[in-house]
């Protein structure tokens, strides 16, 4: 491991904003602020946000910045991606935004029913070869829907085509509501604060010419969800 990594890894620690909980305290158990982000962490009864898969944090510093009125909370396996957001969120003593540094399949062991208000996913590894571990897959959106409010939005930017085709089928397989499909969001009409904010690695797959697509659907319900035929959504 390199000097800047461990120096990072030993800064982490003391960032008040950073919760970076042992394996062992949250599998299968409930890390101590779930049910209680509102009241013992952001002391506010606003909106929680989440950014899952976020690496240096983009997302969750531009859009605390933005709006002062919703928490927004970042979470990646990654310390020393994460530090990055985490130093920015405590250099400009954020109140609204946190990180967590955990494995996102546990995510039910942080967040209570209803707790939650959106979800952004920002270029997530799209997994070609294992369905199951893509954060869109039905595994991780059943998930979700143990935590995130009713009529709650689910947000995902992805330069991948395969993750987009997938989701969307998805979506459309079990009759979720799609609010939103864009298969290039630079190459259309739409301009969004909201979208104009570019992640590390959106940065990257711009320069590479690639487009970056975007969905915004709803995860509401309790029908047992389905993964869709790769045929409809294989290009
Ligand atoms: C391709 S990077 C994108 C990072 C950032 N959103 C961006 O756009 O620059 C994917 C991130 O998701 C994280 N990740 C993937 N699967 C994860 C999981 N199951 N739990 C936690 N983090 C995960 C990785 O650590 C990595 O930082």
């Amino acid at each position: 491991m390199g000097k800047d990594t461990l120096q990072r890894f030993k800064e982490n620690e003391t960032f008040t904003l950073l919760h970076q909980p042992p394996f062992e305290t949250i599998f299968r158990r409930d890390f101590h602020l779930k049910g209680s982000w509102h009241k013992d962490f952001f002391h506010n009864t606003n909106p929680i946000v989440l950014e899952l898969g976020c690496g240096k944090g983009e997302y969750t510093v531009a859009l605390a910045r933005q709006y002062p009125g919703k928490n927004f909370i970042g979470i990646d396996i990654k310390g020393a991606r994460l530090w990055r957001g985490a130093k920015t969120a405590t250099m400009e003593q954020m109140p609204n935004a946190a990180f967590i540094r955990t494995r996102i399949d546990c995510i039910e062991s942080f967040f209570a029913a209803g707790e939650v208000s959106e979800i952004w996913i920002t270029f997530p590894d799209p997994q070609p070869k294992n369905v199951r571990k893509r954060l869109t897959s039905t595994l991780f959106l059943s998930r979700y829907r143990h935590f995130l409010q009713a009529g709650g939005l689910l947000h995902l930017k992805t330069d991948s085509q395969l993750l987009h085709e997938y989701t969307k089928a998805s979506i459309l397989h079990n009759r979720l509501e799609l609010l939103e499909a864009n298969a290039d969001i630079y190459g259309s009409e739409r301009t969004d604060e909201l979208l104009s904010i570019k992640t590390h690695y959106e940065q990257l797959f711009l320069k590479q010419g690639l487009p970056i697509t975007y969905l915004r659907f709803r995860i509401d319900g309790d029908r047992r969800l389905s993964e869709p035929e790769a045929t409809s959504y294989e290009l």
